[in-house]
C-alpha cells in the first residue's frame, strides 16, 4: 500500500549525506550514523524545508502572495519559511514569540535580511497564535492580498508528508550502504517530523525501526497527542491509507529539555563542543544538542538489539550564534 502525496515543490538539496560517527568517545563504539539534514541547503538548512515543499506548493495553488507563520524569536522554521517565500517571489509575515533585540542575531538577523515583516508577541499571546495568524491573514485580505497560514513548525497534514516521503531516501541509503537501521533519533519541537518518519517507515513496512523523538519542550504526553493528531490528519486528507497509519510507532523521550525550551545547560554546551571537536559537526543548543544527549542515553540504556542508530540532524545551525556568550569558552 502506497502513500498518495499531494503536490510538492523541489526546494531541498537532497539526498542529504548519511555518514558514520566514529570519533566521539561518548559513542562507546556503538554503530551510529548521522543523516545530514542540516545540509538541505545553506539558507534552507534543516528539516523544515522538507515540510515546506508541500506547504508552499499548496500556498501557490491557492494563489497566496504571503506566507504567514509563527515561532520563537530564534525559530528555524520561521527563517526557512521566509527563505522559501523569497525564493518564490512571495512576502512573509512572521509572528515571533519573544523580544526584539539589537543587534539582531541568528535566525532573527536572517529574517530581517530576507525582508520579512515581523510581529513580536508575548508568551501570553502565543497561546492564541492560531487566532493571531488568522487575524494577520484577514488584515492582508482587507488590502486585497492573500495570506497562507502555516501552523507552528509546519506541522500539519501537509508538513508531515515531508518526512513521510523523505524516509524513503534514508532507506535507499541504508540499502546502498548495506546497513540495518534499528533506531532513528531526532529532536521534537512540534511533532511533524516524528509523525512523518513514523508514517514513512510504516508505508515501507519498516515499523520495527524504533523512532525516538527527544522532546525539547513540553512532555511525552503532549507530544504523543500532537504526533497522533498530525498522523491522523494525513489520513483525513487522503495522503495516507489508514492501514499504514494504524501501523505507525514512535516513542517520545523526556528528560533532555533541561530547564526549558531554548535554555542551554553547561553539559549541553560541552556536548556541542565535543561533537564539533571530534566529528566536525555543529549541533545547536535548542534542538539537536538536546536530541543528541537523548541519543547517547538511549545507546547506554537500551538492550543492544543490533543494527545501526541514525541520528537525524535537523539543522538549527543559525541558533548557535544566539548562544555566542555561552559557547565562547
Ligand atoms: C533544528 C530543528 N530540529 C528539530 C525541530 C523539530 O521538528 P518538529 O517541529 O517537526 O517536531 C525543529 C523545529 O521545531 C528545528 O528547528
Amino acid at each position: 500500500m502506497d502513500l498518495i502525496p499531494p503536490v510538492r515543490l523541489t526546494l531541498a538539496h537532497v539526498p542529504t549525506p548519511l555518514e558514520p560517527l566514529t570519533r566521539l568517545p561518548a559513542l562507546g563504539g556503538a554503530e551510529v550514523w548521522i543523516k545530514r539534514d542540516d545540509l538541505t541547503g545553506v539558507a534552507l538548512s534543516g528539516n523544515k524545508v522538507r515540510k515546506l515543499e508541500f506547504l508552499a506548493a499548496d500556498a501557490l495553488e491557492r494563489g497566496a502572495d504571503t506566507l504567514i507563520t509563527c515561532g520563537a524569536v530564534t525559530s528555524n522554521h520561521a527563517r526557512a519559511t521566509a527563505v522559501v517565500a523569497a525564493r518564490l517571489g512571495l512576502h512573509s509575515h512572521l509572528l515571533l514569540r519573544g523580544e526584539d533585540e539589537r543587534p539582531r542575531r541568528g535566525n532573527l538577523l536572517l529574517d530581517t535580511l530576507l525582508g520579512s515583516s515581523l510581529e513580536f508577541i508575548t508568551s501570553e499571546q502565543w497561546q492564541a497564535r492560531d487566532a493571531l495568524m488568522a487575524t494577520a491573514a484577514e488584515r492582508l485580505a482587507a488590502e486585497g492580498r492573500r495570506g497562507y497560514v502555516i501552523p507552528e513548525g509546519g506541522s500539519n497534514h501537509l508538513g508531515a508528508m515531508g518526512y513521510a516521503i523523505g524516509v524513503a531516501e534514508l532507506l535507499e541509503q541504508e540499502q546502498e550502504l548495506g546497513l540495518r537501521i534499528s533506531r532513528i533519533v531526532h529532536a521534537v519541537g512540534s511533532g511533524g517530523t516524528t509523525a512523518g518518519i513514523a508514517l514513512g517507515l510504516a508505508a515501507a513496512g519498516r515499523e520495527e525501526v524504533d523512532v525516538v523523538g527527544v522532546a525539547v519542550c513540553d512532555d511525552a504526553a503532549y507530544f504523543n497527542d500532537a504526533v497522533a493528531r498530525i498522523a491522523d490528519s494525513t489520513v483525513a486528507a487522503g495522503y495516507v491509507p489508514s492501514p499504514i497509519r494504524r501501523r505507525t510507532r514512535w516513542r517520545i523521550l523526556e528528560g533532555f529539555k533541561g530547564e526549558g525550551y531554548g535554555i542551554a545547560s553547561p553539559d549541553g554546551i560541552e556536548l556541542i563542543q565535543e561533537v564539533a571537536r571530534h566529528e566536525g559537526v555543529f549541533l545547536d543548543p535548542v534542538y539537536t544538542g538536546k536530541a543528541f544527549a537523548g541519543m547517547l542515553a538511549e545507546l547506554g540504556n537500551s538492550a543492544p538489539s543490533g543494527g545501526a542508530t541514525v541520528f537525524l540532524h535537523t539543522g538549527g545551525i543559525f541558533g548557535l550564534f544566539s548562544f555566542a556568550d555561552q559557547l565562547s569558552v
